[in-house]
Formats: structure tokens, sequence, C-alpha cells
């Protein structure tokens, strides 16, 4: 629609400072400014409403795996909304479900056969403790219900999903939450303690026998479940220290405790793998999964879940006592089939694992820049950590923060063409998850854009 006397782009614009809430932003910052319209995907580029093309190194929101722009993906929603657009999973069935469900039971590591879908992540992570709970109820165990998560973790947002996350600033204007939730600390080894600095599997051991520690002074028999995410996203992607995995498992045994790998972000291609856990070579009880599953065509989450946890509800009357009215929608399911026929027909974790060690390589050239404290990721999944002081890391207190990500940082990679994060719920990092699709020439658009804009950020410090 346009508007008499102006640019349909003016007046999409009034209508989103009018109308739209924007999540997790302070709208306060477009009062007076427009707020960016996206238009448009192609590949791993993006535009905008004014046609400015921007790389797109987030993939959105860790969600595009398979780039923008995939007219197949999008005509196989089309077919199966206008052969089936609806019917629920609640006590019905609908076919691209069931093949979505024996497919994902075909990719995921060991026992994992058993799909109970969601729409999101957050309800994913909801959906994993719920069970969690019930199964130790189903079994003659009551009493396990509190959950282990790690320090600047991100779970989610719903209130179950928010007690799990480890992210003290966004959950305080929400407590009291629901009880339960214990942290331990992440494999954040660029700011490990003294006692195992510089020994990487000395932290490893030590970070895993925390979880431990902290089973044993809960009491065991009051814990469920341990939820973690291979890389661990918030905080500027902690990958796991060698071990790490292993040694959580078997503390998951001795003391009877699910082991819930959080894959929202690191499952479909994001490590180079189907899923994170095949990648660290660990057998969670459950995967939450969402995001990369459908490249973002549709949402669709969801929990895979072993057989052994599905066994109480198999026979008799137990029956897992939850459900969401689009969960496992005909349409998402389809487009994510169709993903992941895309996944096969291009190999794409062929791509991330021939490809991870360029970008790895590429994004570490920045490592010569004063502001550059630590470049540290997997696969296509990096978090570049900003400091004010290399050789003492010291980092930014507040202030500097808000002036520099929030006022500059952020918007000046934006305008320079790049798609990325900043965020400072933990100490200050840049975030880049870009499509599976990207090869060098990406990696080295991404490496120019942040060089330019760092240095001219460690010049207003
Ligand atoms: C590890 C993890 N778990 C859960 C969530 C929540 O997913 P959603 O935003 O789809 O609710 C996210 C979102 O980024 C996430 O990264």
């Amino acid at each position: 629609m346009s508007n008499p006397d102006g640019s349909r782009a003016d007046s999409l614009h009034q209508a989103a400072r009018r109308n739209l809430w924007l999540h997790f932003t302070r709208m306060s910052s477009y009062a007076d400014a427009d707020m960016p319209v996206i238009v448009r995907g192609s590949g791993q580029y993006v535009f905008d409403d004014r046609g400015k093309r921007y790389l797109d190194g987030l993939s959105g929101l860790f969600v595009t795996q398979i780039g923008h722009g995939r007219t197949e993906v999008a005509e196989a929603g089309a077919r199966q909304a206008s052969e089936l657009a609806y019917f629920p999973l609640w006590s019905y069935a609908h076919p691209r479900a069931i093949e979505l469900a024996e497919r994902l039971a075909g990719l995921s590591p060991g026992d994992l056969n058993r799909v109970f879908f969601t729409t999101s992540g957050s309800e994913a992570v909801e959906s994993a403790w719920k069970l969690a709970k019930q199964y130790f109820r189903t079994i003659g165990q009551p009493g396990r219900y509190k959950v282990l998560s790690r320090e600047i973790a991100y779970h989610g947002t719903s209130m179950g999903a928010l007690a799990i996350t480890g992210l003290p600033s966004i959950k305080e204007p929400f407590e009291p939450l629901p009880p339960g939730g214990v942290r331990v600390p992440n494999t954040n080894f660029y700011r490990a303690p003294e006692f195992v600095a510089g020994d990487l599997d000395a932290f490893g051991r030590w970070a895993a026998d925390e979880i431990e520690r902290a089973i044993v002074r809960e009491g065991p028999e009051s814990v469920a479940a341990v939820f973690l995410e291979p890389v661990q996203n918030s905080g500027g992607c902690f990958p796991p220290p060698p071990g790490y995995f292993d040694r959580v498992r078997e503390i998951c045994d001795r003391y009877g405790v699910l082991l819930v790998s959080d894959e929202v972000i690191c499952a479909f291609g994001r490590l180079g793998h189907y899923f994170g856990s095949e990648r660290y070579r660990y057998q969670p009880d459950i995967i939450t999964f969402a995001k990369g599953i459908t490249s973002g065509y549709s949402p669709l989450g969801g929990m895979l879940v072993s057989d052994r946890l599905m066994e109480p509800f198999a026979g008799g009357p137990a029956t897992f006592l939850h459900g969401v009215t689009f969960a496992g929608h005909p349409v998402s399911a389809a487009v994510a089939l169709a993903n992941l026929d895309v996944f096969e027909k291009e190999d794409l974790l062929g791509n991330v694992r021939a490809n991870e060690a360029a970008f790895s390589a590429t994004l570490s050239k920045l490592s010569d820049l004063p502001i550059v404290g630590d470049v540290r990721g997997a696969g296509y999944f990096y978090g570049i950590e900003l400091v004010k002081d290399k050789a003492s890391r010291e980092t930014f207190n507040d202030e500097e923060s808000e002036r520099l990500l929030r006022g500059y940082l952020s918007p000046a990679l934006f305008e320079a063409g790049l798609v990325c994060r900043t965020d400072d719920r933990g100490d200050p990092v840049i975030q880049l998850a870009p499509p599976l699709t990207c090869t060098q020439q990406h990696f080295d658009e991404m490496e120019q854009i942040l060089r330019g804009v760092l240095t001219s950020a460690w010049s207003r410090i």
C-alpha cells in the first residue's frame, strides 16, 4: 500500500513505530529513529526496505541454516497447507509429523527414538523439564524436580525455561520463578578460575565435577536433570573442554539424573553434525531442538527422548500431561522435511566440516586488534570477546559496555552491512553463526567489516 505523500517504506516505518513491539528491544531507541525493516532474503544475504544488502552473519537468530529464498522449501509448506493446513497432535497423528519423527529418530544419537514436537525452543525446554518431573513421579521418585544449568546460559523465556536460564538480568523482573533452578559454572576457559587457568583438561574436570558437587549439595534424590548446550551460546560460544561431557555423563548416571542436551542452536549442522552431542560423542537422555530444523521457513521445535523415558508412558493409563495447539504443525513438519532434503542434497554438514577451520582462521586474524581478547567456538558458531586491556583481560564496565556495544558497535556493524549480535549479558561479545552455505568469500567479508568497525570502536574508548 502506498501513501499519498510518501513511499511505502515511510508508511511502514510509521506503522512500526505506532504498533509494533520488538522483542528484547529498548523501544525508546526507535522513538525518533526508524527500526530496520528487512523485506527479502537471498542465499547468505538479506535486504532492507530501502534495498540495502546485508550479510546475514547470524542466520537471522541462529536459524536460517540453508540460507534465504529457497523456493523448494517454501513450496513444500504451501503444498502441505493446501492438502492439510492444520490438525493437532492431540490424540491424532498426521503424515508429515510421523515422517519427520521417523527421520529424526534415524538421525539422532543412540536410543533417542521418540519425538515430542513443540513450536519453539522455550517450549522444548519447558517440555523437557515437565517430562523429567512427571517421569520421575511415575517411576516412584517424586522428590526429583530440580534442574542444574550453567551460569550465563540461555534456555528460553517462558517461566520454566527462564528458571533454567542462567542470566540474572533477564530473570530478575519475573521472580519468583518456578523453584528448582540450580546454577553450576560454565566452560568459559578464557575466564577460568586461577587454579585451573591455562590447563584445559584440569579446567574441564573441575567444571564437570562442580556438577557432581551441586547434585550432592542439593541432595541427589531431589535432582531431575542437567541442562547443557553442546557449545554454550550465551557468554560468547564456550566449547566443552576435552572429556567434559564424558565426565558429566558418568556423573548423571551415578546419581540417576537425566542429561538434557539443549541443542536449540547446536543441532542441524551448526557444529557440522545433525546433533551437537554427536560431535562431542555423548549420549543425552533428551535433546531439545528448534530453530534450524526448519531453517526458519516455518516455526517448529521439539524434544527427542530415549525409549527408556517413554517406557512408563507406553502402557496402562499413564499420560504425559502436556501439549500445545500448534506443536508439530503440518506445514512446519513438511518444511522441516524439505529442509533436511536440502541438507542431504547439498551436503551442508560436509560444507561446515570442510570450511570450519577456514572460518576459525579468518576470524582469528582479528586477534591482532587491541580490543579482541578471545575468538572461540566450533563449526559455524563463533564468539569474539572484547576487552579493554588484552594483557590483563580487563573487561568493560557497565557504562563503557552501554556506550560501546549498544551506542556504537551494534548500529555500526549493521550500517556496515553485517547482521551479527553484540551481547553484554556476560562479558561483551560479538557472535557469528552464518548460514551453513557460507564459504571463504563470506568469511572474508565478515572479517573485513568487523576489522573496520572494531578499529574505529577502539579509537572511541
Ligand atoms: C539454547 C537455547 N535454548 C532455548 C532457546 C529458546 O528458544 P525460542 O526462542 O525458540 O523459544 C534458545 C533461543 O535462542 C536457545 O538458544
